[in-house]
C-alpha cells in the first residue's frame, strides 16, 4: 500500500492543499495565504468533503488572525467573526463547515488576552487536523467490522482520504478491511455533475491497489439486481440526530432505495463532527450549484442552449434506508441518534 497521503497542512503562515478540481489529470498544490482565499477555494471545490472542508475553515479562520499585527482581543474577535460569516457562506449544506468555525470562536473566545488568542486558534485547527487522521482511522477500524471477505461494495461521490485530512471516511473503511487481508471489489459511481466518483474515488483506489470498478450512477439496480454488489458504503455531509436523516451527494437516495429494494445492507461512515444536534429535513438548505456543472463535462457542452437545468448538490436519504452508521463512536441504528439530543 503507498504511504497515504494529506489533503492540508500548515506551512509557516499559510495553508498548502491539493487542488482536487485537477485530479486525476494533475497533482497540484496550492498556497492559500488569507481566510478569504480559503472561503473561494472552499467554494470553488479545490478542496470538498464534509470533514476536509471542516478542518479548511478552521485553517482559514486561523489565517484570519495569525498575520495581524494587531494583539487586540477585541479586534481579533471581530476579525474571526467576519471571516466565519464568509467562510460559512461558502457551502451551506455540511454541517461540519459551522462546526469547526463555533469550535474555533470558542477557543478564541474563552482566551485571556489577544497573544493567547492566536496561538489557541491556531493550536486548536492543527489539533482539528489531527483529530481528523485518528477518527478516521477509528471509523475504518470499527466500521471494518461489518465487512465480510468477498464483498462487492458500492460506494458513491468520494469519501477518501481527499474528502478528509487523510485516510476517509466509507473509502477509510474499506482500505482498512482490505488492509485486513478481506478480498474486496468496489464498484464506484461516477457522481454526475462533478464527477468525484470517477475521478476522485478511482483514483485513490488505483493508488492503494484496491480492485475498483467504475460504472454510471444509472446502473446500481442492474448489478444489484444480478447480486454483484453485496454492500453500499457512503459518506455523510450532515446526520440529523433528531430524526435519523442523512444528507449526502446527490444520487445517495437512488442508491439507497435499490439497495432496500434487494435486501442489501447500506451503512454510513461519518465522524461525529457531522451529526447535527439541532435541525430537522426541511430545515437543511440543500446546495444548489451553477448549472454549467450539468450542462458540460470538462468544458465540453453536452445539452442544447435555452434548456433548463437543476443542480441540487445533495439528496436526504431516510433512516429507514440506512441499516448502520458506523462514526468513531461506535456503530448506531439511525433511531438511536435520537438519545444525542434528549
Ligand atoms: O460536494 P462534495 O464533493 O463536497 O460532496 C462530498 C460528499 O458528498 C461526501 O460524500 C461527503 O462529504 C462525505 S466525505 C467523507
Amino acid at each position: 500500500m503507498k504511504k497515504e497521503f494529506r489533503t492540508i497542512w500548515w506551512d509557516k503562515g499559510s495553508v498548502v492543499i491539493i487542488d482536487q478540481r485537477l485530479i486525476p489529470y494533475r497533482i497540484k498544490y496550492i498556497k492559500i495565504r488569507s481566510y478569504k482565499e480559503m472561503a473561494n477555494a472552499i467554494k470553488k471545490m479545490a478542496i470538498r468533503g464534509a470533514p476536509a472542508i471542516g478542518v479548511a475553515a478552521a485553517m482559514g479562520m486561523a489565517l484570519a488572525v495569525v498575520n495581524m499585527k494587531s494583539n487586540n482581543k477585541e479586534m481579533l474577535i471581530n476579525r474571526l467573526e467576519k471571516a466565519g460569516e464568509i467562510i460559512r457562506s461558502t457551502r451551506p449544506t455540511a454541517v461540519n463547515l459551522f462546526w469547526a468555525v463555533d469550535r474555533i470562536m470558542k477557543i478564541a473566545r474563552e482566551s485571556p488576552s489577544g497573544e493567547k488568542l492566536k496561538i489557541n486558534v491556531l493550536n486548536e485547527a492543527l489539533r482539528m487536523a489531527e483529530e481528523d487522521i485518528e477518527i478516521n482511522k477509528k471509523i475504518g477500524e470499527i466500521g471494518s467490522r461489518l465487512i465480510e471477505d468477498g464483498d462487492k461494495i458500492l460506494t458513491h461521490c468520494n469519501a477518501g482520504a481527499l474528502a478528509t485530512v487523510g485516510h476517509g471516511t466509507a473509502l477509510g473503511v474499506i482500505k482498512t478491511a482490505y488492509s485486513q487481508g478481506k478480498r474486496i471489489i468496489v464498484y464506484a459511481s461516477e457522481t454526475r455533475p462533478r464527477l468525484q466518483g470517477a475521478k476522485l474515488t478511482t483514483w485513490e483506489l488505483i493508488r492503494e491497489n484496491i480492485p475498483v470498478k467504475l460504472i454510471t450512477d444509472n446502473m446500481s439496480a442492474f448489478l444489484m439486481q444480478k447480486k454483484e454488489i453485496s454492500k453500499v458504503i457512503v459518506g455523510a455531509d450532515r446526520i440529523l440526530a433528531k430524526t435519523g436523516h442523512v444528507i449526502n451527494k446527490i444520487g445517495t437516495l437512488s442508491h439507497a432505495i435499490t439497495a432496500k429494494y434487494y435486501g442489501i445492507p447500506f451503512i454510513v461512515a461519518a465522524p461525529s463532527s457531522s451529526i447535527d444536534l439541532n435541525h430537522n429535513p426541511d430545515e437543511v438548505v440543500i446546495e444548489e450549484r451553477d448549472v454549467d456543472e450539468v450542462l458540460y463535462i470538462d468544458g465540453v457542452r453536452i445539452a442544447p442552449r435555452g434548456v433548463e437545468v437543476v443542480n441540487p448538490a445533495f439528496d436526504i436519504t431516510p433512516p429507514e434506508l440506512v441499516s448502520y452508521i458506523v462514526t468513531e463512536k461506535g456503530v448506531f441504528k439511525p433511531e438511536e441518534l435520537r438519545r444525542l439530543v434528549e
